[in-house]
């Protein structure tokens, strides 16, 4: 297998000051990337900010002898969005690959999540993916050529208490990834979504803000779990989707402990009732098994319009 190059290519990390971002970087200037450090350098929760988290990753990967720039906006802003994108623009001449991956976590429970936390997990991780896309995207349509990694999580795809704002904005990242996927195709801009798992600053304080409310989480990673929870080992899955080797799109996939997988949202074949009158509260309750059978398979909708396709095609 050829080595999968970013020689030539540009990236902007976002978050990449530590944890997963930090790892990401590295590799794609290992690889020969030029890389833009995006870290705000606050703290867990995104409180307060320093340049000095960008600036030791940056000299990290000088020393390495790979080229990277550091940068301390706030991916929780427009104008830190649009600043970020211009000085990648400014210090390395364009944009091939947009990683998004800062995060803050904020951990309690729905009735204790105050306005301004939920309000500051979305805008990091939500609206801040969307407004990079948003920067990034003139850019990399013009040059026909663009690599977007979003950074989803199974707290918001599956679920998991006390994390309201942090699971509805990662599982939106997965709808966001989904429409930019549709709209990139055909321009040449791949999106696809990384679930990952891995210890971290924001893995500890969870662990910590869970302690005695979750049950299990106080309990020591098995054995079995090997090395497989630190960051590096989701950084290939997340480079891959982010080099020219991938030509996948519209792909949400998790990395959990060593296993690569994809992660989808299929339909059941259901229950098909007649498409003259509407079924009956009634007609639901009775064939509630079949419309929760997952025993004949399922389908995978691409597109909203493919839903209809589907369904009609079943008869
Ligand atoms: P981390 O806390 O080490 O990294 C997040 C980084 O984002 C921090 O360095 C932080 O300073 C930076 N950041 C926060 N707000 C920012 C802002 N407004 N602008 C720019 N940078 C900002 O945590 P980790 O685990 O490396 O998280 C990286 C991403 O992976 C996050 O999006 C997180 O939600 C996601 N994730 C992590 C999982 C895990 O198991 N560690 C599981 C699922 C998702």
């Amino acid at each position: 297998m050829r080595r999968i190059s970013f020689d030539g290519r540009v990236g902007i990390v976002t978050g990449a000051g530590g944890g997963l971002g930090r790892a990401h970087a590295l590799e794609i200037a290992l690889r020969g990337g030029k890389v833009l450090v995006n870290d705000l350098g606050g703290d867990v929760a995104g409180r307060g900010g320093s340049a000095s988290m960008a600036e030791t990753v940056v000299e990290e990967i000088r020393k390495a002898g790979g080229t990277a720039a550091a940068n301390h906006d706030s991916v929780a802003s427009t104008q830190g969005c649009e600043a970020i994108v211009a000085q990648a623009i400014a210090e390395f001449g364009k944009v091939d690959v947009l990683v998004n991956n800062a995060g803050i976590m904020r951990n309690a429970t729905l009735e204790n999540t105050s306005d301004e936390d939920w309000d500051a997990v979305i805008a990091t991780h939500l609206t801040g993916s969307f407004k990079l896309t948003r920067a990034v995207w003139p850019h990399m349509k013009a040059q026909g050529y663009g690599r977007i990694v979003y950074t989803a999580s199974s707290a918001g795809i599956f679920g998991n208490p006390m994390v309201g704002g942090y699971g509805a904005a990662k599982a939106g990242i997965a709808g966001l990834m989904n429409v930019a996927a549709l709209e990139g195709e055909s321009h040449g801009i791949l999106c696809n979504a990384l679930m990952p798992h891995a210890i971290s600053r924001m893995a500890m304080q969870a662990a910590a803000d869970w302690a005695g409310k979750l049950e299990g989480i106080d309990e020591p990673m098995p054995d079995a779990c090997g090395n497989s929870m630190n960051p590096e080992f989701n950084t290939p899955l997340a480079i891959y989707l982010a080099s020219e080797a991938c030509t996948a799109t519209h792909g949400l996939f998790s990395q959990c402990l060593g296993r690569a997988a994809r992660v989808f949202i299929g339909a059941t074949p259901g229950w098909q009732a007649q498409r003259q009158a509407p079924p009956s509260v009634e007609d639901i309750a009775a064939h509630w098994d079949e419309i929760c059978d997952t025993a004949n398979g399922f389908d995978i909708p691409l597109a909203a319009r493919q839903e209809h396709e589907i369904v009609l095609s079943r008869g």
